[in-house]
């Protein structure tokens, strides 16, 4: 029996509510471009308590809604829009012939470098499996997810996780405790394509302006998550880890966006205070501060909001995309 075949003798579900988990690299390094237009990756990632909540419910087209959003013309209804993506791409792989509508509630930064637009696929992917009942296991759920983006199968896992390739071959990473974090948006997003283009003009003008010192730099700077950084994570000090976070795309982003190095810098100080570690997140814009405690993370928070910012307060690690409530 096919899978289209089975699902009909079962009843419909109704109703679908998923969760799935933005992400910050806690560690980022950046190798060479391949002939895809691809970059090989090696990356720690930690799923973040920003979540994006997707509700599927049966139609017979695809069609989508998004909440929670300052400006909704940030967002895309149509194809552009992964989570669109994740249901049809389900729907052709099981030969589903019905459609979904995709309420998307968002409270990862749009654009931010948290991975929210995976979040969405990922959600998406896990509430149409359950609403249409075509029971892919996660192994196939996976493949799916790594055909959309390169971070949608982190999102699907969740926890903490070594990811290489393009970022989608995972292992879940050993981690202990639980870490407390401030994000601080910015008002424009970065398109992660330009950030990557802009990472490799540094790149070339560092090879072209002293070739000895980019090699050196290559070196000291391989693309592979040194054994110190594991440590760290096991440690479960958040001062530890603080003093590992790494983020070699910044290179990119600075170039973009200057300031951002700027208020890195403003944002840490000299040390001493709550905050034991800044980065750029992912790709940027946003900025992802480690704090010591939960209570110096809520007090930094106020701080950044004080400079008219806005600054988000979540945790990690976390659990990745998983269903809140199926209703029939
Ligand atoms: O896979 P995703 O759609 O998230 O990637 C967006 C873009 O970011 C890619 O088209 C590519 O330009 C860049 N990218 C890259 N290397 C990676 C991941 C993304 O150059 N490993």
């Amino acid at each position: 029996m096919s899978i289209a075949e089975e699902q009909a003798d079962e009843q419909p579900v109704q109703r679908v509510h998923v969760r799935a988990p933005g992400k910050v690299n806690l560690f980022l390094g950046v190798g060479e471009l391949d002939d895809d237009g691809y970059h090989e990756l090696s990356t720690v990632f930690q799923a973040v308590s920003l979540y994006e909540d997707v509700i599927a419910t049966p139609a017979d087209d695809f069609t989508l809604s998004v909440s929670g959003v300052a400006d909704p013309s940030t967002v895309p209804l149509d194809d552009r829009n992964l989570a669109m993506r994740a249901a049809k791409v389900l729907a052709a792989a099981t030969g589903y012939a019905g459609g979904v509508h995709l309420d998307v509630h968002k409270s990862v930064p749009v654009a931010g470098g948290m991975g929210g637009g995976s979040a969405d696929a990922a959600a998406a992917l896990v509430a149409c499996n359950e609403l249409w009942r075509t029971g892919l296991d996660h192994g196939r759920l996976h493949e799916l997810a790594a055909r959309l983006g390169a971070d949608v199968p982190f999102s699907l896992m969740g926890g903490t996780a070594v990811g290489s390739g393009r970022g989608d071959v995972l292992t879940p990473a050993l981690s202990r405790g639980r870490y407390e974090w401030v994000l601080l948006l910015d008002e424009e997003g970065l398109s992660t394509p330009a950030v990557y283009r802009a990472f490799d003009m540094v790149m070339a003008e560092d090879l072209k302006s002293d070739p000895e010192r980019h090699a050196q730099r290559r070196r000291l700077d391989p693309v592979q998550v040194p054994p110190s950084f594991f440590e760290s994570l096991l440690s479960g000090e958040a001062f530890e880890l603080g003093q590992s976070l790494r983020n070699q795309l910044e290179a990119g982003s600075f170039r973009l966006r200057p300031q951002l190095e700027e208020t890195i810098d403003a944002v840490v100080g000299e040390g001493g205070g709550p905050v034991v570690g800044g980065i750029v997140s992912g790709s940027g814009p946003t900025l992802a501060f480690l704090c010591e405690t939960a209570e110096g993370a809520d007090s930094t928070a106020e701080r950044l909001r004080g400079w008219g910012r806005t600054a988000l307060r979540a945790h990690g690690p976390v659990r990745g995309a998983h269903v809140v409530s199926a209703d029939d």
